[in-house]
């Protein structure tokens, strides 16, 4: 059966023959994304580290549409062989790559203090260089096919976001990579351009990163009082790729209800959360009270 997409906005079959790749399209922010494009007309490969359940949300989002296709390989941004071959196999099964989304990361909660040099490369090697190896291995199908990249950025780094200088970093590279890569492949009619979802409701980011008891009191610091819903980010992400942004690129969209000019997205109490983050266990997965 063909699921119809939750806005009248978007016209069904608007990305009919078009292919899209998707590093974290299991995740439950990027899944959606994917959905939406192939619900108005998308084939797509999502890629994910863990293979069962890759290949798993690949055969479910297949469902959405009659006669559409969607694969799931395992790979590990990190791995830049890897996704050339991923690259190669969706060229192989689809002839072509038009739409990229970056968006597999990985996230937790840890103060400066106790963050190990390992883990902040961790964060980054997955935010940051997975994003680069991705779009670099797809780099001759965006030319060939004049194609538009997503990367799934965030609202961290636009202030000081305690706990999170990894991810933030991280993120901070992303938007640079965006912006040169803009301006470096937009005459071969490349586009690039950054999602930043703020807090999205059911999702790894409420569910980890916000602390039990505190989800009402982060829900009133969203100015439009609520938090979003992956929909929310999917419509970005159709809008991104359809030729009614055609002339937008090296271009950042926020949906976050204006959250982060609230600057709360951590609703934890500042200073001491900082001060007592021995005790409360941060650094370790194992010891966290959260
Ligand atoms: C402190 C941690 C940690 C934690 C891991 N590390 N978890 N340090 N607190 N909770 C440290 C380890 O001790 C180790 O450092 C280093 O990080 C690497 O850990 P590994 O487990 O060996 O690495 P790896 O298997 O590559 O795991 C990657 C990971 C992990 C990012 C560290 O958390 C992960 O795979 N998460 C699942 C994916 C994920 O996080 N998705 C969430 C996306 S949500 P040492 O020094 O001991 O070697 C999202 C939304 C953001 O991004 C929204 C923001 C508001």
């Amino acid at each position: 059966m063909t699921a119809t997409y939750l806005t009248s906005v978007f016209q069904p079959g608007i990305f009919d023959n078009k292919i899209v790749f998707c590093t974290g399209g299991a995740g439950t922010i990027c899944r959606r994304q994917v959905e939406a494009l192939v619900i108005l007309g998308a084939n797509a490969v999502i890629v994910g580290r863990k293979k069962e359940v890759t290949e798993k949300a690949a055969a479910e989002i297949q469902q959405l549409r009659n006669g559409c296709k969607v694969i799931g390989l395992s790979v590990d941004v990190r791995d830049y062989k890897a996704l050339q071959e991923a690259v190669a196999r969706s060229v192989e099964e689809f002839g072509k790559i038009d739409y990229v989304i970056c968006g597999a990361a990985g996230n937790f909660l840890a103060d400066f203090r106790h963050l190990s040099s390992n883990a902040f490369k961790s964060v980054v090697d997955i935010d940051l260089l997975g994003s680069y190896n991705t779009v670099k291995a797809a780099q001759d199908q965006l030319i060939q096919n004049k194609g538009t990249v997503i990367f799934v950025s965030a609202t961290l780094h636009y202030y000081g976001v305690p706990f999170q200088s990894h991810v933030g970093a991280a993120k901070a590279g992303i938007d640079a990579l965006s912006n040169a890569l803009a301006v470096e492949l937009g005459p071969f009619g490349v586009r690039f351009n950054c999602i930043a979802p703020g807090p999205i409701d059911g999702t790894e980011g409420i569910s980890r990163l916000l602390p039990k008891g505190m989800k009402e009191r982060a829900r009133k610091l969203v100015p439009l009082q609520r938090f979003g819903t992956i929909d929310d980010v999917a419509n970005a992400t159709v809008f991104l790729f359809s030729p009614a942004s055609s002339f937008i690129t090296g271009a950042t969209i926020v949906v976050d209800g204006a959250a982060w000019h609230t600057g709360q997205q951590i609703a934890l109490p500042y200073p001491e959360s900082i001060l007592d983050s021995d005790e409360l266990g941060f650094a370790s997965p194992s010891k966290s009270k959260l």
